[in-house]
């Protein structure tokens, strides 16, 4: 490396030495990491970062580079501000039912919606949402604010409406694609999350992916893999369900000396970007899980390039 005379941040690094700063001490890789249920089981209310931002050199709590990932535990007759500098959060209610309301900040306009067991939705940029719970309630909440802090920047304008998916609705819909006889045929059997103003990606923010999923049981999913981020919510598992995840693929297309990632019904985990990944259930009952990723974004910046095995 070499260094400009006098007070100049300006260096010239040689190829070799800069090409890929991807690596333990520079970059970091986005590591495995795993968070189990215990996190929203009790205690009092408030919001549970998945926080990695020490480890990823990132400001302020981040889980991947773009996105943080929380639990909100909300006590009855409570209520949790979910308060973040971002142009997408997206919830899902594990438990629990009550109101989200914010009001009218610049040309974001006031939201007020009912929220139950089941449901997901998701919010511009605007004023910060105050959710109440009306019983005990627990949360999931991704959002966009890492990637704001990177670039340096607040958001200035909503980019799509707050948009509500009821879980009977989801339900209903994946029950029937479960029962489409040309699903035995697909790598994945699940319900894509869209929003009617971002055509063009089909993604339920222009930054957030969300896949609403089953896994049946007996069921092993070939590997695939794409250069998003996944922040994986297991909804609901019996014993016996996990995911293998590895850099390389054997020959007969399997994955080499994986990772195994156990599920737990509430739990959260990472898939990280470029990594061949896949769901198996060895339980008895059918498994769902939600994996929320950066996936709006790079399907926009044409760099998503998902693969698929099978
Ligand atoms: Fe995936």
């Amino acid at each position: 490396m070499t260094q400009a005379p006098a007070a100049s941040k300006a260096q010239l690094f040689d190829y070799r030495q800069a090409a890929n700063p991807v690596r333990k001490g520079l970059s970091d890789p986005i590591p495995y990491r795993q968070w189990g249920p215990e996190l929203h089981a009790s205690g009092p209310s408030g919001v549970i970062p998945l926080d990695l931002s020490a480890e990823l050199g990132a400001e302020g709590p981040a889980t991947s580079p773009a996105l943080a990932a929380h639990y909100i535990r909300i006590a009855g007759g409570e209520g949790v501000k979910a308060a973040a500098s971002a142009t997408s959060s997206l919830f899902f209610v594990l438990s629990g039912r009550g109101l989200c309301h914010r009001g009218a900040q610049g040309n974001c306009a006031a939201t007020s919606l009912n929220w139950a067991a089941g449901d997901l939705f998701v919010l511009p940029a605007g004023a910060d949402p105050l959710l109440e719970a009306a019983e005990t309630s627990v949360l999931y909440w991704v959002h966009d604010a890492p990637l704001l802090h990177y670039l340096g920047v607040e958001p200035s304008r909503p980019r799509f409406e707050a948009t509500h998916y009821p879980a009977a609705w989801l339900q209903s819909e994946l029950q029937a694609l479960a029962a489409d006889p040309s699903s035995a045929r697909s790598n994945r059997l699940s319900l894509l999350l869209a929003n009617s103003d971002l055509a063009a990606t089909r993604t339920v923010t222009h930054v957030l992916w969300a896949m609403y999923g089953m896994v049946p049981a007996g069921a092993t999913q070939p590997p695939h893999r794409h250069q998003s981020v996944a922040l994986d919510l297991i909804v609901a598992c019996q014993s016996g369900c996990y995911t293998l995840v590895g850099t390389e693929l054997k020959a007969d297309g399997s994955i080499h000396n994986p990772e195994r990632i156990d599920w737990q019904a509430g739990g959260a985990f990472i898939t990280p970007p470029g990594h061949w990944h896949a769901h198996v259930n060895e339980s008895g009952a059918p498994a769902y899980l939600l994996p929320i990723q950066d996936a709006g974004l790079h399907t926009y910046l044409r760099s998503l390039d998902i693969r698929f095995i099978g």
